[in-house]
């Protein structure tokens, strides 16, 4: 298996926060996470994160899916790599990709086509380059008839030098066994005083072995983060690029203003995202739906032909046909079943609602399994909570729930029962009843007189 080391030891001080830079998000992931799944998706998998700067966050974050190694002081980009000298060790066989956890826009297929590249022409070192109208402050590559002869940094780098356009996009392939080697030889010769991993290609070439460049078309795989501005135009950028995926999909964008859409996000053909609309993590969306305005959804499936119109939905399943109305929460694990209507105002947790029912205006359904054709009248309430424990109700198929009818959980209404409006309804209902609880009402005539001496 080819290794991949990831360096993330940087702070990012202009980011002005205490946390290591790779954590910071990009459409709501953290740089290292976009990094990870690059090596995933190019065939690294064995991978080590060198952590420096509040090492301990990258460790929470990764929580054991991968590696790490601590570098304990900041000595440059050499010293990082040499940290990892025990997990290269471990199997010395293949090649190893190097990373920078801040350059989140790495892709798997130019890892792939990198390696390939390496591989064919027999590299020690490959480095992974683009070319840039302005590649102030980025390591030069020094080509040569056969391959490359060195990087030199913006700091060492002579006046000629500084003209060159192609730079080290700060990712590399190398033979495991030759970096290791390599790692031995760097010196701190140069204007930062820093161990540069950059010092490679020169060690190789004069050690007779053959570095080589691979140029991406993709010049975003250089693009990274030194301060909140540099994260908000890759957030930007990422934005409009997962935009467009959809665009192409058959999505339909009237106005892509506040609409985020995180990349993992699927979304069917013919459906219509309207302004401020964000939708998050694994969700799946189905064709012809109408989502948004002012709209979150997070972790959904929704199906088609569904219409979610300023509402909150997480971590839950929405069927075909459904429609959903303003300021409504569904929270997480609740199931909206086909042709299910839920009006205005409400809120559902942990809840089934069945085919074709209609949950109107001012409701709260909490924990609770709604059954078919059932109208639930606003303002009712499924008491789910008596301070101690959560408790179910059961609402049977065909049910006509009046309005602001209480169901102190845990309770059964059975087929095709009415409540009175305003009933509170204590015990389990028997199929085909009516359930009514009223008080006797009483009419003073002429009390309020008291007041109002006359009636204009
Ligand atoms: C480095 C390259 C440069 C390249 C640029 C691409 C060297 C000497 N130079 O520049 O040729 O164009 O990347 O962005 O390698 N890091 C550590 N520990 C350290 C130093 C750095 O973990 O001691 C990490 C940083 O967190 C970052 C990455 O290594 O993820 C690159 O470091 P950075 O300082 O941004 O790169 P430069 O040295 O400026
Ligand atoms: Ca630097």
């Amino acid at each position: 298996m080819n290794k991949a080391i990831i360096l993330a030891g940087g702070q990012g001080k202009r980011m002005k926060a205490d946390m290591p830079k790779p954590l910071f998000k990009v459409l709501g992931e953290p740089m290292l996470e976009w990094v990870i799944s690059a090596c995933e998706d190019g065939g690294a998998e064995d991978i080590c994160v060198v952590k420096g700067f509040r090492g301990e966050m990258i460790d929470e974050y990764l929580s054991g899916r991968y590696q790490s190694v601590l570098q304990a002081e900041r000595l440059g980009t050499g010293h990082a790599v040499m940290q990892a000298e025990q997990f290269l060790k471990q199997n010395t066989d293949g090649n190893t990709l190097v990373l920078c956890g801040d350059a989140p826009f790495i892709d798997g297929q130019t890892i792939k086509n990198s390696l390939t590249y390496h591989m064919n022409n027999d590299n020690a070192v490959t480095v992974i380059t683009a070319e840039l109208d302005n590649p102030y402050g980025y390591g030069r590559i020094i080509r040569t008839e056969n391959g490359i002869g060195g990087i030199v940094e913006q700091k060492d780098a002579d006046e000629s030098q500084r003209k060159i356009n192609e730079v080290n996009s700060g990712a590399y392939w190398f033979r495991t066994a030759d970096l290791l080697d390599f790692l031995g030889k760097i010196d701190r010769n140069n204007a930062q005083g820093e161990y540069y991993l950059t010092d490679t290609v020169g060690i190789a070439v004069s050690e007779g072995k053959k570095a080589g460049a691979y140029k991406s078309a993709n010049a975003d795989i250089i693009k990274g983060a030194n301060n909140r501005k540099d994260l908000l135009e890759l957030n930007t950028y990422a934005r409009m690029a997962v935009i467009e995926k959809h665009l192409e999909n058959g999505v339909e964008f009237t106005c892509t203003d506040g609409v985020i859409i995180e990349r993992d996000v699927k979304i069917g053909t013919g459906t219509e995202i309207l302004p401020n609309t964000i939708i998050r993590g694994k969700t799946i969306i189905g064709n012809n739906c109408k989502i948004g305005a002012e709209t979150v959804i997070e972790n959904c499936t929704i199906g088609n032909n569904v219409v979610i119109d300023t509402a909150q939905v997480y971590n839950s399943v929405v069927e075909d046909d459904v429609k959903i109305e303003h300021y409504v929460h569904i929270r997480p694990d609740s199931v909206i079943r086909k042709n299910a209507y839920i009006s205005d105002f409400v809120e559902i947790k942990n809840s089934i609602i069945g085919e074709r029912t209609a949950v109107s205006h001012l409701v709260y359904i909490g924990d609770s399994d709604v059954g078919r054709k059932v109208n639930i009248g606003a303002g009712t309430v499924t008491v789910n909570y008596d301070g101690i424990a959560k408790s179910r109700c059961e609402i049977g198929d065909r049910s006509f729930v009046g309005c602001n009818t209480n169901l102190i959980a845990p309770v059964k209404l059975g087929k095709a029962v009415y409540t009175g409006a305003g009933t509170t309804v204590t015990r389990d209902i028997p199929d085909y009843a009516l359930v009514i609880d009223r008080g006797v009402l009483k009419v003073k005539e002429g009390y309020t007189l008291r007041k109002f001496k006359t009636d204009k």
